[in-house]
């Protein structure tokens, strides 16, 4: 894949000159890649002059980046659809006329039926071809239901305008970057192969590029997003091969970059290289997500997830002994088709022996067009109910252990914005954990090293030790 940096877009700079103010309400559903996604298409909405809206209500363009994961996720865009096919009714009584976009996973997914279902949509857009946007707004002024839910053979990125500085330092001083998209494993749950396609990784240029532009305007930690992120591949420019472990490396030489994660990861490409990395490069945190979905090797096999229970906990052994303090984060289903009761014990076993620092759990929900929606032994409801409840229980009971445990530590923490209360601030530690401090304002933004001296339920409380290093 090449990708040249400077975007080929050109701003309709005609309409900006007459001081039209148009407001545009970019609204992001599902994935941290969705998050960037979203940003993306605000810069491409700021380049045809839309301002961003303070509320949905005043927006002339209002943008939907869905997900379609899980049934719950479509649904909860189809109704939020209804009340914007409201708004959009009132503003038009009120001579105000709105741009109704569905762009993501569930737009890509369901192409036409979205159109079917709720008319007041003038465009659906796919996740691989939303750099089109402009041209499919354009559209929409003179035809109703615009639809692209191409996999082109350009590549979005190097179509899409870079982030202004001002955007940039509006967003924070943690920031995500797509480094590689898409997934060829197609685990047999999981829509993701269908919506955002084959694996495909950026050049490494270009993402280091990005990073400079993003360290220049102020963020210090970066979080190298893909579907499957450590499977990324590419050249560099002397054609030698670079893996994630080399991009991790490289990133953290950009000045201004503090710190680096990466999410998420499939455990069959987690070499040895990665785990290395953990141990060598000090900005890379000590957190790794790593979904095993499963403790039972009948269900990981029938999920196609080609590896076993002992696989994983063999990474996550190394990646102990390569970093000590490193602590792990997982995604589970339950209630997958044929589960039984003794294999859903085999999770909980599973996370008896890892001791996880955060989770998430799901119950299975079948997507459309996946083989285990196909599948026999479809799991009632309330088995997965009851499945997920103790299984939730006990994931929360090793965040909370994990976080009392974090008393008494010091960690470098990113302070993020105000906290609840005047004087304090709050950020996060690195294991994703909200820490908030009596500090000054002007710490928003600053990686500061703090003493945590005391845990909450949902927050740490830390005494700031050094000064701010910017
Ligand atoms: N049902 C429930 N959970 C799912 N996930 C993916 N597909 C499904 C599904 N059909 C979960 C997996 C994945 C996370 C992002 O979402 O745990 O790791
Ligand atoms: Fe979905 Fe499996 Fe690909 Fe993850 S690895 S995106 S769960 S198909």
């Amino acid at each position: 894949m090449t990708e040249s940096t400077t975007s080929d877009y050109a701003p309709p700079s005609a309409r900006i000159a007459r001081g039209e103010i148009r407001r545009a309400s970019v609204k992001s559903f599902g994935c941290q890649m969705n998050v960037y996604d979203s940003q993306r298409m605000a810069d491409l909405a700021a380049l045809e002059g839309y301002a961003e809206a303070a509320d949905v209500e005043n927006a002339d363009l209002i943008v939907l980046n869905t997900c379609h994961i899980r049934e719950k996720a479509s649904e909860k865009i189809y109704s939020e659809l209804g009340k914007l096919s409201e708004l959009k009714d009132e503003r038009r009584k009120a001579g105000r006329r709105t741009t109704l976009v569905v762009a993501g996973c569930l737009a890509q997914a369901e192409g036409a039926e979205i159109l079917r279902r709720q008319p007041a949509v003038d465009v659906v857009v796919g996740p691989q071809s939303y750099h089109r946007l402009p041209q499919l707004l354009r559209e929409a002024q003179v035809r109703s239901g615009v639809i692209d839910t191409d996999f082109p053979a350009e590549d979005k990125f190097s179509r899409l305008p870079p982030s202004s500085r001002e955007a940039i330092a509006r967003r924070g001083a943690a920031a995500f970057v797509t480094v590689q998209e898409g997934c060829d494993k197609f685990c047999s749950f999981c829509v993701v192969p269908y919506t955002r396609g084959a694996e495909a990784s950026r050049p490494v240029g270009a993402i280091l590029e990005e990073i400079g532009r993003l360290a220049g305007a102020g963020v210090r930690e970066v979080t190298l997003i893909g579907q499957n992120v450590n499977a990324y591949h590419e050249l560099d420019s002397s054609g030698r091969p670079i893996r994630l472990s080399d991009l991790i490396r490289a990133v953290a030489a950009v000045p201004g970059i503090r710190r680096i994660r990466y999410a998420t990861s499939h455990p069959n490409d987690m070499a040895d290289d990665l785990v290395a990395a953990h141990r060598d490069v000090e900005a890379l945190a000590p957190f790794l997500h790593l979904p095993v979905q499963s403790g039972s090797d009948r269900v990981l096999a029938s999920m196609n997830r080609r590896h076993r229970v002992a696989d994983y906990l063999d990474i996550v052994a190394r990646a102990r002994a390569a970093r000590p303090d490193i602590a792990l984060s997982s995604d589970f289903i339950v209630g997958y088709p044929g589960e039984s009761d003794p294999e859903f014990r085999a999770t909980l076993d599973l996370v008896a022996h890892v001791r996880f620092a955060s989770s998430y759990a799901f119950k299975y929900s079948p997507r459309p067009g996946t083989p285990a929606a196909e599948m026999e032994g479809q799991v009632a409801d309330a088995v997965k109910a009851s499945r997920l409840a103790e299984l939730q229980a006990m994931l929360e009971k090793q965040r909370q252990a994990f976080n009392r445990a974090s008393i008494g530590r010091r960690f470098d923490v990113l302070f993020e914005k105000p906290g609840r209360r005047e004087g304090q601030v709050i950020g996060r530690s690195p294991y994703m954990q909200a820490v908030f401090a009596e500090g000054h304002l002007s710490l928003v933004g600053a990686m500061v090293e703090v003493e945590i001296i005391a845990a909450g339920p949902n927050s740490l409380q830390g005494r700031i030790v050094s000064p701010a290093s910017q």
